[in-house]
This record gives structure tokens, sequence and C-alpha cells, in this order.
């Protein structure tokens, strides 16, 4: 064990030094000390019909040495938005003490794709949805071949997918390494709002007014009607940021994955993306990763009806009615989403 704990240091000092190529055998490491204190999960047998043949090379070759020319633009995008995510955990890991291994349980947004090699961390209210339903023809799990067919509960059934958490330890480290591993970002606020309408400002489903609303205006709101603190159904953004924002809030648990950093649902300084997908350019870059996979032929990203989307405008407007306190707090909360995927500090925010 004490043994243990020495490579695990010397590693880490190595780590710090050449960061990119060392998570990997990091997690590895970490990943190898932890089988021998853990029984090894078991993996369920996998059901044998897919959509979608794969092609002669896996995603990940097709994604590092393109053999089509029309991949050769976005392989250069796409290393560019490696670099930078890279560049910001350098940077973070420079300037901060705590250090933070991966355990299985930190793996349970992965969604594994194993005939065509492929990993999804998926994020709510980033087109998680769509994506769900993708990697379910994808899979073959249900048996579906238009991901429109697949009602979007059904899509978010656990069992409907299978997350690399469920795998023995060498079987996670032989996937993290071999498989094309990607994820979909969206603009920081512009996710959180969209989170704070959708999931308080809908009448449809009461589970999160009751699990948090009753909760946020409990503490945030003085002079509570009995009607209000009972139902949770009318938060206010200005409510919610302060729960956000609020020490206590952290301590007490990790935040809902609705509104999570991408940070911390999919550990991308710990995991090396391969490939990192945007909100903003969602078909093009959606289509690219099938593309990659070989099934661009069978297969096209859903498109959305984009009416209730959330703007960045009314983003701006949601972060008007909050205190600059408050808007700098939620900064420094969703401040390495900022950094490492590249989105520039909102114009409308008063951070002087
Ligand atoms: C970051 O975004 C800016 C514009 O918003 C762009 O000019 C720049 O190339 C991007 N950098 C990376 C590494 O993607
Ligand atoms: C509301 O959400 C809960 C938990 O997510 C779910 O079990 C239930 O089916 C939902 N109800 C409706 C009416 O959508
Ligand atoms: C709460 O109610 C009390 C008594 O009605 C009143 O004096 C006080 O100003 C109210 N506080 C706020 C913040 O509305
Ligand atoms: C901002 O606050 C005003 C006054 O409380 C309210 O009428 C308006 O709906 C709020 N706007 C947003 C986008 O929350």
């Amino acid at each position: 064990m004490k043994q243990a704990l020495l490579e695990l240091m010397r590693m880490s000092r190595i780590c710090r030094m050449v960061l990119a190529t060392c998570l990997g055998s990091f997690v590895l490491v970490i990943f190898y000390f932890q089988s021998m204190f853990q029984p090894v999960m078991r993996r369920n047998p996998f059901a044998a019909d897919v959509c979608c043949p794969k092609g002669s090379r896996n995603a990940l070759q097709e994604l590092y040495n393109p053999t089509q020319s029309e991949f050769t633009g976005a392989a250069f995008l796409h290393q560019t938005r490696r670099d930078q995510v890279a560049e910001t955990c350098r940077a973070h890991s420079a300037s901060s003490r705590k250090r933070r291994v991966l355990t299985p349980a930190d793996l349970k947004h992965l969604v594994v794709d194993e005939e065509h090699e492929m990993i999804y961390c998926y994020v709510p209210k980033v087109a998680c949805t769509n994506w769900k339903r993708v990697m379910m023809v994808l899979t073959g799990r249900g048996r579906y071949s238009d991901p429109m067919e697949i009602p979007s509960n059904e899509a978010h059934v656990p069992a409907n997918l299978k997350t690399l958490n469920q795998y023995s330890i060498p079987e996670i480290n032989h996937r993290l390494k071999s498989f094309l591993k990607f994820l979909f970002v969206r603009e920081p606020f512009e996710r959180l709002v969209s989170a704070y309408r959708n999931k308080f400002t809908l009448k449809y489903n009461g589970s999160f007014h009751k699990r948090f609303g009753t909760k946020i205006v409990r503490r945030y709101r003085r002079n509570a009607t009995q009607e209000a603190l009972q139902s949770g159904t009318d938060v206010k953004f200005q409510e919610f940021a302060e729960y956000l924002t609020d020490p206590a809030t952290v301590r007490e648990a990790p935040l809902n994955e609705h509104w999570e950093t991408v940070y911390s649902l999919c550990h991308p300084c710990h995991i090396h993306y391969d490939l990192v997908g945007k909100y903003e350019t969602l078909e093009e870059d959606a289509n690219y990763v099938l593309r990659l996979a070989g099934v661009g032929d069978y297969l096209r990203f859903p498109t959305y009806a984009k009416s209730t989307r959330t703007t960045d405008q009314m983003t701006a407007e949601f972060f008007h009615n909050i205190s600059s306190q408050q808007q700098r707090q939620l900064y420094q909360l969703y401040k390495m989403d900022f950094l490492m995927f590249n989105y520039s500090t909102p114009s409308y925010l008063k951070m002087q």
C-alpha cells in the first residue's frame, strides 16, 4: 500500500510536466490499485442487433489520421479545441492544491457504444436526449432504427444504455484507451438558464419543484407564503442563483446534473476527450461524429424545433435581474467551463 502511494506521488509529479499523455496513465494506475481493493464489476451480456455496421477503420483512427480529405479541416478544428482543454487543465492544476482521483462512480455519465468503439459523456441541457436516442440506435438497444421514434422518457431509462462504471477496471482502462471519447458543451450561462426555465418555470413535472423548489423558497425567500413553501413552483431566478452560490449547497451534496458543471460531470482534466462538440454548431459537430464512426450514410443527427430554445439574449435578461455580486459568484462557479471550452465572458455581466 505504501509503495502504491509512493508510485502515485511520483506519477502525479510527472503528470504536472506532461499533462495530456500522462493523464491517461494516471487514471490507469489509480484503477489498477483500486482493483486490488474492490470487487470486480460484472458485465451485462450485450444485445447483439445493431443498426449500423461500423466502417473498416475505427472512429479514433479516422479522427487522428483522416483518409477522407473532407475530414482534414474538422480534424484541425478539433485539435485546437483539445489543446484549449489541455492548456486550461494544466494552468488549473498548477494553481490548485486539490488533487482529485477518479473512481468508477465518476464514470456514470459516460455512455458506451461497443460496436462503434465510442464513449459519449452526456451533459444535460446540451442535446443530451437526442444523443441518448442516437446511442440507443447505434447500440441496438430497444431495436429502433430512427432516433425520433424513441420517446424522450425512454431515452432516459438508465437500463437502455450502458455506462462505463458498469465495467471491470481492466475493461474500463481498455475502453478509455482505444475508444473515441466525446462530449457536447454549451455556453455555460445559457445552459444554466435553460435548466432553470425547464425545471422551475414549466408546470409539466412537479418533481423538481418538490425536491429543489420548496427548499429554495424556504431558505432564500423572506415572508414566503404557506402555498409557496409547500409547492415550490414559483422559484425566481434570483433565488435559484442564491441557492447555487450559497457555500452550504455544495457542502450538502453535489449539484444536480442539470446545473452541475461539465468539469464535474465529465472530468475533462482526467479523461482525455478526443472530440469536443458544441451546441452552437450541434448538427455539424454531431454529424461529424457519426461520419467518423462510419455510420453517416445510415444515420443523421435529429434536427430540432428551435422555437423554445434558450438564447443568448434571453440569458442576458435573466442575468440583468441578479446583483453584480451574484453574477461574479456564478461566473466563478462556472469558470472552468468558460475557459476550457473557449466561451468568452458574457458582455452583459457587470464584473468590475
Ligand atoms: C476561441 O474563440 C475565439 C473567438 O471566440 C477564436 O478566435 C479562437 O480561435 C478560439 N480558440 C480556440 C483555441 O478554439
Ligand atoms: C416526472 O418526473 C419523474 C422523475 O423524473 C418521473 O418519474 C415522472 O414520470 C414524471 N412525470 C411526468 C408526468 O412527466
Ligand atoms: C415581512 O413581513 C413583515 C410583517 O408583515 C414586514 O414587517 C416585513 O417588512 C416583511 N419583510 C419583507 C422582506 O418583505
Ligand atoms: C426580472 O424582474 C422583473 C421584476 O421583478 C420581472 O418582472 C421579470 O419577469 C424578470 N425577468 C426575468 C427574465 O426573470
